[in-house]
């Protein structure tokens, strides 16, 4: 790997000189409100952002919100975040109103030394996610004119084939920030040698979606623990009945091959918290895993499955978690994220918390985020990394 790094870039020295940042500021935002409900993400990038302030660089950051559609669309405007990124860095972020258009060229232009701009949303644009290779070369070209180098720290886009993340970096000297350092160095160790027992707990809602890092994961790991909303394939998988719990039937006999595959090395649930309905009021009770009722759907984890979960993560020396163990957002089923991710954090091992909903939901339970070893903020490309795909946004980097 030659990637060269944030350091590389301050040590050519950037007083003076104009650096385009990608971030991966896509942050959750409330419905009702469009307040930003975990910044997280913001405040992972703020390493970078300080260091090129503090050595007098002309800073403009861009990033995506949310799946606009390649058009302006207010509700996924990153004003609102700009504000909370100059609270955060106790400075001034200058908003720029478009992405490439008159906005952001004058206000690129008026960037004093250590200043930093934010761009409005790169999805506005529909070169942005484009197939199409000659329209995101034509919004790389201005992006990229904004800067005289490129410094990525957008982690959980690096899996995006996408102009600002794959197609900038080809046209300015490029180096990879401290926060897609951080991620990459600790997630390279997991698909290196980790130190054992390495213990892994997914969760999650689909399958179909976790599949393919777990055929990657199955043979290298000592335990693969699975709960939230794919357990109950799993379970169908083993014979039981699952009432009316979220079930992917067409991945069942995919399920009943991975255990065979694997036999002992995957730990289901022996508990659930089975509800009436998909909502904080239901009526709902702790069942047994085998005897879901038929109008019942499983919710959340029970206690004896998070003992039992408790006891597989002790005396693990490496532990990967990525997805809830249930809808933690509602209070009546969130003990089964809580005690898992407790359990995790008092383990003893090094612990990888795989960015986006399991992120967040250690932030929402209000757990001590510095009792984990690593929380990533990428949801997917933290899952594509440990898959050993390529991704876009490192192979940039690479060369
Ligand atoms: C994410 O939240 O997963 C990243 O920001 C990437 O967003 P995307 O899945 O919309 O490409
Ligand atoms: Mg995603």
């Amino acid at each position: 790997m030659s990637i060269r790094t944030l350091d590389d870039l301050l040590a050519e020295g950037v007083s003076g000189r104009r650096v385009l940042v990608r971030a991966d500021l896509n942050v959750p935002l409330d419905k009702q409100t469009g307040s930003i409900t975990d910044d997280g993400r913001i405040r992972a990038v703020l390493p970078t952002l300080s260091a090129l302030i503090g050595a007098g660089a002309k800073v403009t950051v861009c990033s995506h919100l949310g799946r606009p559609k390649g058009a302006p669309d207010p509700q996924f405007s990153l004003r609102s975040v700009a504000g909370r990124l100059g609270e955060l860095l106790g400075a001034p972020v200058h908003f720029a109103t478009d992405t490439v258009g008159d906005s952001a060229r004058s206000t690129v232009d008026a960037l004093g030394d250590g200043e930093v701009a934010l761009l409005e949303n790169l999805r506005f644009n529909a070169g942005e996610t484009s197939k199409d290779e000659a329209e995101r070369a034509s919004f790389a070209d201005q992006l990229a004119g904004f800067g005289e180098a490129y410094v990525d720290d957008a982690f959980g886009a690096v899996h995006r084939k996408h102009a600002s993340v794959y197609d900038v970096p080809a046209r300015l000297p490029h180096f990879a920030g401290r926060l897609v350092l951080r991620e990459v160095e600790v997630l390279s160790t997991l698909t290196g040698e980790p130190e054992r027992p390495y213990v892994v707990v997914l969760g999650g809602s689909k399958v179909s979606d976790k599949l393919a890092v777990i055929e990657a994961l199955l043979p290298k790991v000592d335990r693969l623990l699975i709960g939230g909303g794919m357990c109950f394939t799993f379970l169908k998988a083993q014979g039981h009945e699952v009432g009316t719990s979220l079930l992917e039937e067409e991945m069942v006999e995919t399920c009943r091959n991975l255990m065979e595959r694997a036999p002992g090395k995957i730990l289901l649930p022996v508990d659930v918290v089975a509800a009436d309905a998909f909502s904080p009021d239901a009526t709902h009770d702790t069942v047994r895993a085998d005897g879901i009722p038929s109008h019942r759907l499983g919710l959340d984890i029970g206690p004896e499955t998070v003992a039992g979960f408790a006891a597989a993560l002790k005396g693990a020396r490496t532990i990967f978690w990525n997805g809830p163990m249930g809808v933690f957002e509602m209070a009546p089923f969130a003990h089964g994220t809580r005690g898992v991710a407790e359990a995790i954090a008092g383990s003893g091992a090094f612990t990888v918390v795989g960015g986006g909903d399991s992120a967040a939901a250690v932030r929402a339970l209000g757990l001590d985020e510095s009792s984990f070893g690593h929380i990533s903020t990428g949801g997917g490309a933290s899952l594509e990394y440990l898959e050993g795909k390529t991704l876009p946004g490192i192979a940039a980097l690479e060369n």
